[in-house]
């Protein structure tokens, strides 16, 4: 059991981007392939601002443009949560892609261009629930991550595409819109879709499919009932769409 729990955290998964295939990293406390040699202020570098220990900018497949917001506690507990995550000494396969991505000095200009700021401030006027929501989905499970289209560069269309779906994620799969109105359309409400977070059961009997039944069974499933619920209310009111 141990085992499979540190293979998980060994890094080495591939991303296949129309620019090339991006390897997870290994976040295991191994020093030497993994984070084990960093100190907490490595680590808020990393998963706040997407900057290695040497500044180095990490490809954006790596969701940090979401955890821009999280707190110093945040932080502190989830920094605690990996220091129990036995070392694995495996190096992963090196990135692999196509000019200019594959020079990292020309990430700095794409992060100029297309990291936006995640949309999770409180908003005057909305319930607790709401914002609570809105601070879950649009920051820590980075839904829009996969459910929000990208221009050619890969950046997110943050004004155009905002939760339209995308046709094109690594891998090949297809995100449907979750817009407030294409969520409502397709018949879900509160009850079945906090129902589909936690189970992977959609309201017509059927399991998610690709990279969403990942996202339900390494994700959600393991959230409260309460924080789906929240995050439920948020995605069927998104007010401001
Ligand atoms: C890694 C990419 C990815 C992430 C992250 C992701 N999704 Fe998905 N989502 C998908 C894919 C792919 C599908 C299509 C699944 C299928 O065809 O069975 C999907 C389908 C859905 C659907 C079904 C919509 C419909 O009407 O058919 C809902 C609802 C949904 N996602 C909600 C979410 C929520 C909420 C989050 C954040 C917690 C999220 N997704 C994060 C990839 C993702």
């Amino acid at each position: 059991m141990l085992k499979a729990v540190a293979r998980l955290w060994q890094g080495g998964g591939g991303f296949e981007t129309p620019f090339g295939t991006v390897y997870a990293a290994n976040l295991t406390t191994d020093p030497d392939f993994g984070i084990g040699d960093w100190a907490i202020e490595d680590f808020a570098k990393a998963v706040r601002q997407g900057l290695s220990p040497d500044d180095v900018p990490y490809y954006p497949v790596f969701t940090y443009a979401f955890y821009q917001d999280f707190s110093d506690q945040q932080i502190a507990d989830l920094w605690a949560a990996f220091q129990t995550v036995a070392p694995v000494s495996e190096p992963v396969p090196a990135t692999d892609l196509a000019f200019p991505f594959s020079e990292r000095d020309s990430l700095k200009l794409w992060r100029a261009a297309f990291l936006h700021a995640p949309r999770t401030t409180s908003v005057l006027g909305q319930s607790d629930t709401w914002n609570r929501g809105c601070e879950l989905v649009e920051g820590a499970t980075h839904c829009a991550a996969c459910h929000t289209e990208r221009n050619i560069a890969g950046g997110r269309k943050v004004d155009t595409g905002r939760m339209q779906g995308n046709d094109v994620l690594p891998g090949g799969s297809k995100a449907p819109a979750i817009t407030s109105a294409a969520l409502v359309s397709s018949g879900w409400d509160v009850d079945s879709l906090s129902y589909a977070l936690q189970t992977g059961i959609t309201p017509s009997g059927d399991t998610f499919g690709g990279s969403m039944g990942e996202v339900v069974q390494m994700g959600t499933r393991f959230m409260t009932q309460e924080d789906r619920i929240v995050m439920a209310t948020y995605l069927m009111d998104q007010s401001d769409e």
